[in-house]
């Protein structure tokens, strides 16, 4: 069973932001990427895929621990005490470099080294 469930979906359908979460030797650390771009390069199944321009940090953080949390909001999906619902959603992520996910986020932002690739395996709702 797929761990995007339909109100998770309509999150990522609708969420302005991402903020993602890696561990570093120091403690947490938090970058970001839009909801625009997440929705441009796609959901494939449980993974999400956005282009990665930077993030030498995360990359670091991720080759030492693979863990990552994200967190997605809108106010204009329904949450359990009215409007507005946020998830967190918890996994593994890696950049990648080259392959389909790297190509397709070269296509679409040049300016990208490759893609940042979130394999989901729950969700846990906020509101
Ligand atoms: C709303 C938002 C969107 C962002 N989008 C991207 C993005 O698409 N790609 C990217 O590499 N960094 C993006 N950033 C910048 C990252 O948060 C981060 O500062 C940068 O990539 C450096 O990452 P690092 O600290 O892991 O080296 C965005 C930041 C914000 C706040």
């Amino acid at each position: 069973m797929s761990a995007i469930d339909a109100v998770t979906r309509e999150l990522l359908d609708k969420t302005e932001f991402l903020a993602l979460v890696t561990e570093g030797s120091e403690g947490p650390h938090v970058v970001g990427n839009w909801g625009e771009y997440l929705r441009r390069l796609g959901i494939d199944g449980d993974r999400l895929v956005l282009p990665a321009g930077y993030y030498r940090k995360t990359e670091e953080n991720l080759s030492r621990n693979g863990r990552v949390q994200v967190l997605v909001a809108s106010k204009s999906v329904q949450g359990g005490h009215g409007p507005g619902q946020g998830c967190i959603l918890r996994g593994t992520a890696e950049i990648q470099t080259e392959g389909e996910f790297s190509d397709r986020a070269k296509a679409s932002f040049p300016w990208a080294r490759g893609a940042l690739v979130i394999s989901v395996d729950s969700v846990e709702m906020q509101l």
